[in-house]
């Protein structure tokens, strides 16, 4: 059988589109706001280029040399203690678990399209109404939307690696970029463009605290998808002989400027004709078609391409937040793509009811512990615990325990000189920048 492998811009358009999903668009901008803007964006950016960066090269690489699914990859890379290293492989675990949620949020968006069409809410307020009544108690909208989600996105990833994902990102991710491109546009030409640029790059240190340290580094790698698998199992699929460090400091760069060029036009916006950046999670479902709005008529039309750009972005990354697992059923189980595909949606979309029942009023008291529901625990376990997790194991398996003549052969055709930088960041920097972000998770520093 000939197996099916992405194109060398195929990959980096799938891997691309896997980084850049509903983390840029919705939690970076409003994760910005609560922290206060610049001094965060700053931590986040060296993140990014210090840790991010390295570790996405890593990543690929463990894939790339694997190239099987990540327990598989792990196994067979390990020198010795095999049946262990396996068990790191199960990161990819991470991803059906985001999954649960981020359908139910695919869903809302899905939602948002079709009302924006005809109404938007005239006041802040009653965009919060509207918001507030389809998440505390409105089940059969999201339980529909959710289901449209599920059934798109294990269709797509049952087509496989060329026919379904790479097809998805070809078309999806130009998209995605003509869309944002012009609404950025557009917000260069308004007057608010200043403030959103200060609010968002003059740091304000004395708002930077452990908590917003730690968020800035997680959100890294959530934005950048690293830590569980789904960089890992693309790779796996990359053409032999491909740059990984071109593919990876592409992914990087579009990640980072979607990330920023999203974040300064929803600002601009949002001075411009709305409430200003500090709304928290219902940033882009609150105060964004609030926002719109003002605008008129041509709100409208606003409203429906950015939810739109909102999907896209969702979809590319959620096709690759299942496949790790897809791809683990198939290389260990046997099982076929389709029948792979639709188990682990399944999964996904069962727990995903779930996590809507946990937001509704009638049933939520079921659904929450500590006083977090099943949603926030799920994120909080998953982008907070999972993923620095991850991300730690990968860099000590790269940095450690693949020879370093093997790692070296891979890379340095591509790295030249600069091998030993980043070979460094990947020993000593990155694991303990990570080791700290847990230790403070478990309330140690
Ligand atoms: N990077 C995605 C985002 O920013 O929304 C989320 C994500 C996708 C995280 C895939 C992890 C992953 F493996």
């Amino acid at each position: 059988m000939k197996i099916a492998r992405f194109s060398r811009i195929g990959f980096i358009l799938a891997a691309a589109g896997s980084a850049v999903g509903l983390g840029n668009i919705w939690k970076f901008p409003y994760i910005t706001g609560e922290y206060g803007g610049g001094a965060f964006v700053l931590v986040y950016l060296i993140t990014v280029a210090l840790i991010g960066f390295s570790l996405m090269i890593a990543e690929m690489l463990i894939g790339y040399k694997g190239r099987k699914d990540t327990v598989t990859s792990f196994e067979t890379l390990a020198p010795r203690h095999k049946n262990l290293w396996k068990y790191a492989g199960f990161q990819s675990l991470a991803g059906l678990l985001i999954m649960t949620f981020y359908s139910v949020v695919i869903g809302w968006i899905f939602n948002y399209i079709v009302t924006s069409l005809t109404h938007l809410p005239s006041s802040v307020k009653e965009a919060e109404v509207t918001f507030g009544a389809m998440l505390h108690s409105d089940f059969a909208t999201q339980l529909f939307y959710h289901t449209l989600a599920f059934v798109i996105v294990s269709y797509i990833v049952s087509r496989g690696i060329k026919s379904g994902i790479e097809k998805l990102n070809d078309y999806l991710m130009p998209a995605l970029i003509l869309i944002l491109t012009g609404m950025f546009l557009y917000a260069l030409t308004l007057d608010s463009f200043g403030k959103a640029f200060a609010f968002m790059f003059a740091p304000d240190w004395s708002k930077l605290n452990s908590e917003a340290f730690v968020a800035a580094v997680g959100h890294a790698f959530f934005t950048l998808s690293l830590g569980m698998g789904a960089i890992m199992t693309y790779a796996a699929s990359m053409e032999k002989g491909s740059n990984i460090v071109s593919s990876a400091l592409w992914v990087v760069f579009l990640d980072t400027t979607i990330a920023l060029v999203a974040g300064l036009m929803l600002f601009t916006f949002l001075y411009q004709y709305g409430s200003g950046p500090d709304k928290g999670p219902g940033l882009v479902f609150i105060s964004m078609p609030a926002a719109f709005y003002e605008m008129g008529t041509l709100g409208n039309f606003f409203a429906v391409i950015f939810f739109s750009a909102l999907a896209f972005a969702g979809l590319t990354s959620a096709v690759s937040l299942v496949e790790p697992t897809v791809q683990y059923l198939i290389d260990r189980f046997g099982l076929t793509r389709t029948k792979a595909a639709w188990v682990s949606g399944f999964f996904f979309y069962v727990v995903g009811i779930l996590v809507i029942l946990s937001n509704i009023e009638m049933t939520k008291e079921y659904f929450t512990w500590d006083g977090k529901n099943l949603f926030d625990w799920i994120d909080f376990l998953t982008a907070a615990v999972m993923l620095p997790l991850g991300g730690l194991v990968m860099s000590i398996f790269v940095g450690y325990i693949l020879p370093k003549n093997e790692v070296e052969a891979t890379l340095r055709p591509f790295m030249k000189g600069y091998f030993n930088i980043w070979y460094f960041s990947l020993r000593y920097i990155a694991p303990f920048a990570l080791f700290i972000v847990i230790l403070n998770l478990l309330g140690v520093v």
